[in-house]
């Protein structure tokens, strides 16, 4: 484990938990796992690995379920298609076909039911080797842009030693949607002392306007943590419990206020301002869909 004045601590490995219901989009998590749902033609899934090897991981630990083994299956190389691309001279194709299972080594670690995103984090954990003295996991619905905040996450890391999250500054009549970090003021004016967390709370009762998003570097004591709390609501384990306890020990835990965007990927809405914006940028989809857009907002 690193002490606060130990060299700059990166990570090798990421978690990505991706086992869970996917119950706000339904019917069609019935059959299609929410990760692999597409903005425009990429899954989430492979947004959130590129992020995580362009911030150094080596290796991806998809945590799914029994019944949600096509989101390991879509970081394999599929050969075939390769081959039938190659001869049939498609190479911007073969290029996509081939980036997911580039990028990153995924493997799977299951949680065989959906008990949580603590729970899942934990099913992790054989997974590791002992070079592995902290973890980054990344929700894959959660999209932080641009990409970065991991690196500096390691960067507080390093200086702190403990572990760090991310946190978006959110206007205060917007706060009670969010988990709340209770802070205090480091000398950087980008980063947070955690003191604690409040799930939810009224405007006028939020310690902060500082709202949790889904980047975490942890350090490896979260996985002790996470055999000694109690399963809260639907006997669920929560992630922020495990975290809470650390704090509580004594564990130094920061936030890196994150200045950018992000999407949420996890319900319908957010998925079409994702996919919206995405495809704006896109050069092939983007003159197009604009000139509809705005055609089709003054119909309406
Ligand atoms: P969410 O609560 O956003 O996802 O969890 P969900 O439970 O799948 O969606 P709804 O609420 O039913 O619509 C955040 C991330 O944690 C994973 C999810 O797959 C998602 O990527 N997760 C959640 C697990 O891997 N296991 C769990 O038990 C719960």
């Amino acid at each position: 484990m690193s002490s606060p004045t130990s060299t700059p601590t990166a990570f090798r490995t990421a978690i990505v938990p991706a086992a869970g219901l996917g119950t706000r989009f339904l019917p069609t998590t019935k059959a299609v796992p929410k990760e692999l749902l597409p903005v425009v033609d990429t899954p989430g899934i492979e947004l959130v690995a590129t992020e995580a090897a362009e911030a150094g991981a080596q290796r991806l630990i998809i945590v799914t379920s029994p019944d949600k083994r096509a989101v390991t299956e879509y970081f394999q190389p599929q050969p075939e298609l390769e081959q039938t691309l190659k001869d049939r001279g498609k190479a911007a194709l073969l290029e996509k076909v081939r980036r997911g299972p580039a990028l990153i080594a995924a493997e799977t670690a299951l949680q065989e039911r959906a008990l949580g995103l603590g729970h899942a984090v934990g099913c992790a954990e054989p997974n590791l080797t002992d070079a592995d003295d902290a973890v980054a996991v990344l929700l894959p619905d959660d999209l932080v842009l641009p990409h970065g905040v991991l690196t500096r996450m390691a960067e507080v890391r390093a200086r702190y030693g403990g572990s760090v999250l991310c946190a978006f500054d959110v206007p205060r009549e917007q706060i009670s949607a969010y988990g709340v970090f209770d802070v205090t003021d480091t000398d950087d004016d980008d980063v947070k002392r955690v003191r604690g967390m409040v799930e939810k709370p009224a405007p006028d009762e939020a310690p902060s306007t500082l709202a949790a998003a889904g980047r975490y570097l942890l350090d490896r004591a979260v996985f002790d943590a996470l055999k000694r709390i109690e399963p809260g609501a639907g006997g669920e384990l929560q992630l922020t419990d495990a975290v809470a306890l650390l704090i509580s020990e004594g564990h130094p835990v920061h936030v890196v206020v994150h200045r950018g965007g992000r999407h949420d990927l996890g319900n319908p809405g957010g998925f079409l301002k994702a996919a919206v914006d995405f495809a704006l940028e896109d050069p092939e989809y983007g003159p197009e869909l604009r000139n509809w857009l705005v055609e089709r907002i003054s119909r309406s």
